[in-house]
């Protein structure tokens, strides 16, 4: 695979998932993100690389990292932001997504940030809006900007035996993706983008929760914990998604912790293992709440790369001026 950076430019007028974004379009954003983690360490942490650029938030699932990553990379950009949830606007009094989306094209904004428990509602927005639409979590379809920040973070882990990981060639990495793969629009995200740079992946959960289509994906499925960590280099643990499931898929929580939970006696087995999440964590489920806390977890590290990834994503879309 070719490290050098073919493209200058996205090809994409909007950000509404990996699936259709290729190798060259992954790795301009990452270049571009590294470069934007330059402004994160500065100690003023900003450039006016969006002025005059308005930013709409439009929030209609709960947040934590995702709403104030996007919302301080807009502001390190110096772009005008506008927030918006769902509580507290006319979404709760019955308002449809297509004359919400009218009303803040009618207000002259330039970028709207959506994150919807529906799978396509930022595709919708396309419909209605003229500026860029990005997504920020639809359902268990995609979430773009978390894969693209879990493989910045890959980048920066050291592996003497994956010396293109810092070019973003990710051929030969192996990363296991392990918990609610059919609700999970972050393992779709990241099957997407790790394929593209040339990861190798293997999914593991619960039969009950791997998507019907699976064998589709071209990654590895398996249902036995150390069958994923053997040899895996990343291990990226998945929060179960009891409000996204229609009734049990598992016995109970203690039982799933014990068949699927990465716990220390892991990190001793496997010494060459690093920890994601995506967050939030049930500590105690996915993981032990010592694998959270363990130096092999990268947990804060992919946190930390979500401004810099979404402040690249903002710029690249947006036709932002060169940062200095
Ligand atoms: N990873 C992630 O999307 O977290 P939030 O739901 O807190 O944004």
């Amino acid at each position: 695979m070719s490290n050098e950076n073919t493209i200058d430019q996205l090809k994409h007028r909007h950000l509404l998932g990996l699936a259709d974004y290729d190798a060259d379009e992954i790795r301009l954003i990452l270049q571009t993100a590294r470069e934007m983690r330059t402004v994160l360490d500065r100690p003023i942490k900003r450039v006016p690389s969006l002025r005059g650029v308005t930013v709409v938030n439009l929030f209609f699932e709960s947040s934590t990292r995702t709403r104030i990553s996007f919302e301080l990379a807009e502001k390190r950009l110096s772009a005008d932001v506008v927030n918006f949830s769902a509580s507290g606007s006319s979404v709760s009094k019955g308002e449809t997504l297509k004359d919400t989306a009218q009303n803040i094209e009618a207000m002259k904004t330039d970028v709207v940030v959506i994150r919807h428990s529906s799978p396509g509602a930022p595709n919708f927005l396309t419909n209605w809006i003229e500026g860029v639409v990005i997504n920020a979590g639809d359902g268990a379809h995609e979430h773009p900007t978390q894969a693209l920040l879990d493989m910045l973070t890959m980048s920066e882990i050291d592996i003497p035996s994956h010396s293109g990981l810092a070019d973003f060639d990710f051929s030969g990495l192996n990363v296991s993706i392990l918990g609610d793969i059919t609700h999970s629009r972050v393992a779709r995200s990241n099957i997407y983008g790790l394929s593209a740079l040339g990861a190798n992946v293997t999914l593991c959960g619960p039969r009950t929760m791997m998507p019907v289509e699976v064998e589709e994906l071209g990654v590895r499925v398996t249902d036995r914990l150390d069958e994923a960590l053997e040899g895996c280099d990343v291990a990226m643990a998945l929060r179960i998604q009891l409000e996204r499931q229609g009734g049990p898929l598992f016995p109970s929580l203690r039982e799933y912790h014990d068949r699927f939970g990465i716990k220390l006696e892991h990190l001793k087995r496997y010494p060459n293992l690093r920890i994601m999440h995506p967050g939030p964590v049930n500590r105690g489920v996915e993981l032990a709440s010592e694998v959270v806390d363990h130096e092999r977890a990268v947990i804060l590290n992919q946190v930390t790369n979500g401004v810099a990834v979404r402040m690249a994503v903002l710029y690249l879309l947006s036709g932002g001026t060169a940062i200095e």
